[in-house]
């Protein structure tokens, strides 16, 4: 039983393998968070509640017994709002009569066997776990607001989802300003003070962590651009100062919503902190007429003790299995190669046909057509919204394309990008009304392209019947999903006047409907997610798309750094990533073909060039990289990753290596990213292997040069590996890498 009631003293408890996390429903109504953290062998820690007169902290009105209740220092679970909790509400509204309070208070309870489902929204399936579903209800007896507070126990995976449905059981309507997804607040910080490590970033530089000391008062991170944003990652951890990658305690809170959301992060007047996640407030309502209700989207929780590494393999391990569409989640991912960087928009079906044919005489999977192919599509000012082939451009039908390029043995994908207009389209002449736009302005161009009002169901119906049409016509195993600006001037030509506030998360809504009649329709299909490279990196789109385009910046040596930040929340089966040609399109910089192998192969693998323009030797190197890839690729998509040392950014080198979860096999790959005359040793200790096994060095790329000898062959044992390390040979040359694979022999 991960969920347990305890009737005498209203304490609630969820339990996973190693945390426990507990709330208390008082005999006032208040819903107190008592704790989340490492388990406590059956027992509660009710102890800790403290209560106490604090000045200017009021007490409920019908509290009499004394001023040390008040729901300003009480910790909460999910707290109203004007009624005297003066820390970040979780909700924020305005009745009927224009005032703007609510009281939530305990009403019941419910424990259910499998996890709830959010309708319309992404949500941590119960796939083949055992989950079990708490439902607690909360009231404002004045409205009739209630708020069915979600908790999903994810025993074996040490997870804990949450949501809340807002039900309007009143008799006048109300506006939601604020719908938070969670709340919870942390009475005791850990010696020194909590930290949190947020993932800011830019276009071309996405999920970088920044950790940052947690004063008095409010810090928070989020996105009003529509999208989840290069810029903030709806994903942040809580930490402890003394916290590592493999030590220390860390709590993740991850949003599977797509749209503009905001974490927050506050320590109050007695240093409680409390962290809140949702939907951003600003420009958000939401009207709740009698009877309706409001799902906020999920919040996907998890504490490790092990460090960020233990937390990451939480995350790693239900978005996996739980969250990405469970018919890809074992499937070998197709090395592809993507015309974009080979060719940009200049091309036609002779070119895609001899780029499809080099590509399948070096082994590679699928050609994937990029942009440029439909509409008046030459350059990137027109043509978006228009979704019809242009047979001009490529010769030939999109049909005869792609079964030509199945005929070679390769299968064949596609980019598209519904939810974006070009003014200059036949869309937009036939309905400008669909572009997003605030009457009487001008809207805000990006990319020379506006944003279609994916609110309306006849916008979505248009996308799905010219996808559809695509979609049934050609042989295609694959579309690229991009989204290639952020949205602004937000309004609706078909919300009315007083519900524009609900425009946004419209937005969101409309594109996953879409998304979710697509995969009903063609469910073989795979999407891989892409805004502007990792502009939509978040658990909402993963619950569509297995897999996301991590960065437009394809250089290996920038890539070090994205991959790395997106895999504190995200599992490297998640991140496209693809070899580049050299110098970088991005950079300008110069790398050798090894290391961009190497990088590439902490994500989906595959290949953003034209391999015919490849010296022989490059096209040896492709076919190497495309057997190791294959001969790795259950590793790498199940394994466990694991960030090797703490400041890649104070040091040399970089490294991380996936160990297979029953201590099997592993690869180690190891980056030199500032080699030095006459340099010092690099030593390297390896994780999650068995302490006990004997490993044998079954394989051991070096790119680079080395006048050592490599270790293939050699055997060590696991707790040699982990405890004492292996030591690197001494590498030149440009940015060295090298990629070592332990086979356990006994
Ligand atoms: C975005 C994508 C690129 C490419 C271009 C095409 O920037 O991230 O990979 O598809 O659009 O316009």
């Amino acid at each position: 039983m991960s969920i347990r009631y305890n009737a005498e003293n209203g304490v609630i408890s969820l339990e996973t393998r190693g945390t426990l996390y507990q709330m208390q429903a008082d005999d006032y109504g208040m819903l107190l968070h008592i704790y989340y953290g490492r388990k406590l062998a059956g027992e509660d820690a009710v102890r800790l509640l403290r209560y106490t007169d604090r000045g200017f902290s009021g007490n409920p009105y019908t509290r009499t017994n004394g001023r040390g209740y008040s729901a300003d220092t009480l910790p909460q679970e999910y707290g109203g709002c004007n009624t005297g909790d003066y820390r970040v509400s979780a909700v924020s509204l305005v009745l009927a009569d224009g005032s703007r309070g609510a009281e939530l208070l305990f009403e019941d309870y419910e424990i259910l066997e499998g996890k709830y489902t959010i309708p319309g929204m992404p949500y941590v399936r119960a796939g083949a776990s055992r989950p079990q579903t708490l439902r607690v209800r909360l009231r404002d007896r004045v409205s009739g607001l209630a708020a069915d507070l979600y908790y999903g126990v994810f025993e074996e995976e040490d997870v804990i989802t949450r949501t809340v449905c807002l039900i309007n059981e009143g008799t006048e309507p109300i506006t939601l300003e604020k719908a938070a997804s969670m709340s919870i607040d942390f009475p005791f910080a850990p010696e020194g003070g909590f930290e949190v490590m947020h993932f800011h970033g830019r276009h071309c530089m996405e999920r970088i962590p920044e950790r940052l000391p947690l004063g008095r008062g409010v810090v928070s991170f989020g996105s009003m651009r529509g999208m989840s944003s290069h810029h903030n990652n709806p994903f942040a951890i809580l930490c402890a100062p003394v916290t590592t990658e493999d030590a220390g305690e860390c709590y993740g809170f991850m949003l599977a919503y797509s749209g503009n959301h905001k974490e927050e992060f506050e320590v109050d007047q007695a240093g409680s902190t409390r962290v809140t996640a949702g939907i951003a407030q600003e420009n958000f309502s939401w009207r709740l007429a009698p009877g309706e209700c409001f799902f906020a989207p999920e919040a996907i929780l998890s504490f490790s003790a092990e460090g960020f590494n233990g937390l990451s393999h939480c995350f790693h391990r239900i978005l996996r299995r739980n969250v990405i569409p469970e018919r890809f989640a074992g499937l070998k991912r197709p090395v592809l190669v993507n015309s974009w960087e080979a060719m940009y928009m200049d091309f036609n079906a002779d070119k895609l046909l001899k780029l499809a044919a080099d590509a399948k005489a070096l082994d590679m999977d699928m050609l994937v057509l990029d942009d440029g192919w439909f509409g008046k599509r030459d350059r990137d000012d027109s043509g978006l919204g228009d979704w019809y082939v242009n047979e001009k451009k490529l010769g030939c039908t999109m049909k005869q394309l792609a079964e030509k390029v199945n005929a070679l043995g390769m299968k064949f994908g596609l980019w598209v990008e519904p939810e974006m207009i070009s003014e200059d389209s036949d869309l937009y002449r036939a309905h400008p009304d669909w572009a997003v736009c605030d009457p009487g302005r001008k809207p805000v161009l990006s990319r020379n392209q506006l944003v279609l009002d994916m609110s309306r169901e006849d916008v979505q119906e248009y996308l799905f019947e010219a996808l559809g049409r695509i979609l049934r016509d050609a042989p295609i195993s694959y579309l690229k999903w991009d989204f290639n600006r952020a949205v602004a001037n937000v309004y609706s030509n078909a919300l009315p006047k007083d519900r524009q506030g609900e425009f946004s998360h419209r937005f969101v809504l409309g594109t996953y409907a879409l998304l979710e009649r697509l995969a009903e329709s063609f469910p073989e299909v795979m999407i891989e997610g892409c805004a502007g490279g990792g502009g939509r990196f978040d658990a909402g789109m993963l619950y569509y798309c297995p897999q996301i385009w991590c960065s437009d910046d394809t250089d290996p040596v920038e890539r070090l750094e994205i991959q790395r930040g997106t895999s504190y929340g995200y599992p490297a089966c998640s991140m496209g990533a693809h070899v580049s040609a050299s110098p970088n399109h991005q950079t300008g910089r110069q790398t050798p073909f090894g290391l961009r192998g190497m990088t590439a192969m902490a994500g989906t693998f595959g290949y953003e060039l034209d391999p015919g323009k490849l010296s022989d030797a490059e096209k040896e190197q492709v076919r190497e990289q495309i057997a190791d890839f294959r001969r790795y690729d259950r590793l790498l998509r199940e394994g466990r990753y694991y960030r090797l040392g703490n400041h890649p950014e104070l040091s040399d080198h970089q490294a991380w290596m996936v160990a297979a979860e029953d201590g099997s096999e592993a690869l180690l790959t190891a980056v030199i990213t500032h080699v030095r005359a006459n340099g010092p040793f690099i030593r390297i200790c390896l994780k999650g292997l068995d302490a006990s096994a004997v490993y044998r060095v079954a394989a051991y790329r070096i790119s680079g040069v080395t006048f050592e000898k490599t270790a293939v062959g050699e055997t060590y044992g696991g707790a040699a590996l982990m405890y004492a390390g292996i030591s690197l040979p001494l590498l030149y040359g440009d940015y060295p890498s090298v990629q070592i694979y332990f086979k356990k022999e006994r």
